[in-house]
């Protein structure tokens, strides 16, 4: 039995996710014995834990009975009351992730067709050659690097600024307003938690991006932010919180999970040296499977939650109108039930239908373009490696949303 404080309290504090041992084995327990499980962590409102696989593509599959606003992801309590006394609502922004029904699919549909399979395979030469040019970097400094902060943290950032169409240069400035609105608790990042910090990320985002939308309103470019910037919903132009929160979800959205995933891989790699050697001999497993157990393993998003609309009989219990659920992504990916044994790490592991990008109206937008990053990155290293082996203890993020290493130093030598 579990009691819901002193459970709940785990879930949400960010220690839990810097040791992942003892986070999947409460989750785990949770899974058997309780899993839908009502937490009350301390200076947090309560909420469902939803652990199983199943149970969370239900919720994602059902888009009108579980909502993403109000509560989309983890914030204390007075977070929440200081985000409601500012703005009048328990969200800071309108992005596509934080709005639900006609308002997400008419906001979605804005940039939807950007992050289609065909759409996205046309820049795969672009994105090689970004890929090529942190690989050459490597070549060209054999020894111990950060693989963290001096590759994965760049590579994706500068793919996302690429369909945005902003300039390389601007990526050092980018990042640092990234990793703030991510309220990440990490005590190195130098990030204002919570409203404070997000609230003023989204003031610097809205800095950058008021002459950028003024010059593809005069003068429009065939890139992302052009599209949202002449986007027009029920014929009049999104709202500048609208095109703030775009532009904002894009950016975050689509470096610090990606980066998460390049570095967790290549730990992973170290980790299992047989997986290493597997996918050094057959390049090809990486888009057939490797990737996505590369995606399984790390599972950088730890949750996003819901909003029951209706009384809801789920898991065994009754979720109640107005209730929230928060749904532990890492949790479903080590479900028993859907994989066989689940904490093993397998390059050729099929089927993997692994869930890092969620299910539903919501799934990751750029989960394509993630997929494909993670394999051109792969096959331009691993064929050009002459060595390579962990050179330090890896460090984790202490947070409790998006997270991933801090620092993963390696001893490398890649073929110039
Ligand atoms: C490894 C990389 C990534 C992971 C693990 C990931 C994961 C996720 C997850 C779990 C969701 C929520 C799904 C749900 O609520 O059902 C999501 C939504 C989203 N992701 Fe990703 N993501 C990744 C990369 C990207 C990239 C590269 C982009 C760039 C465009 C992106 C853009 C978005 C957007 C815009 C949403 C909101 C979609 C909506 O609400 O309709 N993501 N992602």
């Amino acid at each position: 039995v579990f009691d819901p404080i002193r459970t709940g309290n785990i879930i949400v504090d960010p220690d839990t996710y810097l040791d992942e041992k003892m986070y999947h084995e409460l989750l785990t327990k949770i899974r058997h014995e309780e899993p839908l499980l009502w937490v009350e962590p301390k200076g947090y409102r309560p909420f469902w834990v939803v652990s199983k696989y199943a149970d969370i593509k239900e919720i994602g599959g059902a888009p009108s009975k579980f909502l993403n606003r109000p509560r989309s992801f983890l914030l204390t309590k007075t977070e929440e009351d200081q985000i409601f006394a500012a703005t009048g609502e328990y969200v800071a922004t309108r992005s596509v992730i934080q709005v639900d029904g006609m308002e997400h699919r008419l906001l979605r549909q804005v940039t939807q067709s950007w992050f289609q399979p065909d759409t996205i395979r046309k820049l795969e030469v672009l994105i090689r050659q970004i890929a090529q040019e942190f690989v050459d970097k490597l070549a060209a400094n054999p020894g111990v690097v950060d693989f963290v902060n001096d590759i994965a943290l760049w590579y994706p950032l500068r793919v996302i600024m690429l369909i945005l169409g902003l300039p390389p240069e601007d990526a050092p400035w980018l990042l640092s307003v990234t990793q703030q609105n991510f309220n990440s608790n990490d005590p190195d990042t130098d990030s204002a938690p919570g409203l404070e910090g997000i609230l003023d990320a989204q003031q610097k985002v809205a800095e950058y991006f008021s002459p950028i939308i003024k010059s593809y309103r005069a003068y429009p470019k065939d890139n992302v932010a052009s599209v949202i910037a002449n986007a027009k919903i029920n014929d009049r132009y999104l709202t500048d919180l609208e095109m703030i929160s775009y532009y904002l979800t894009l950016v975050t959205a689509g470096h610090d999970t990606t980066s998460s995933t390049v570095a967790g891989a290549m730990l992973a790699l170290l980790q299992n040296p047989e997986q290493l050697a597997q996918l050094q001999d057959d390049t090809s497993l990486l888009g057939r499977s490797a990737v996505d157990e590369f995606l399984r393993w790390v599972t950088p998003i730890k949750h996003f939650f819901r909003t029951a609309t209706e009384d809801y009989p789920l898991g065994g219990k009754m979720v109640h109108a107005g209730e929230n659920l928060m749904m532990c992504y890492p949790s479903a990916n080590r479900d028993e039930d859907v994989y066989e044994d689940p904490f093993s790490f397998r390059v050729d592991r099929k089927p993997n239908r692994q869930f890092a990008f969620g299910y539903g109206a919501h799934v990751c937008l750029g989960q394509h373009l993630a997929k494909l990053e993670l394999r051109i990155f792969y096959e331009e290293l691993l064929p050009r490696i002459k060595k390579i082996s962990l050179a330090g203890p890896p460090v984790l993020f202490r947070a409790n949303f998006v997270q991933g290493l801090k620092r993963l130093l390696i001893d490398i030598v890649v073929d110039s």
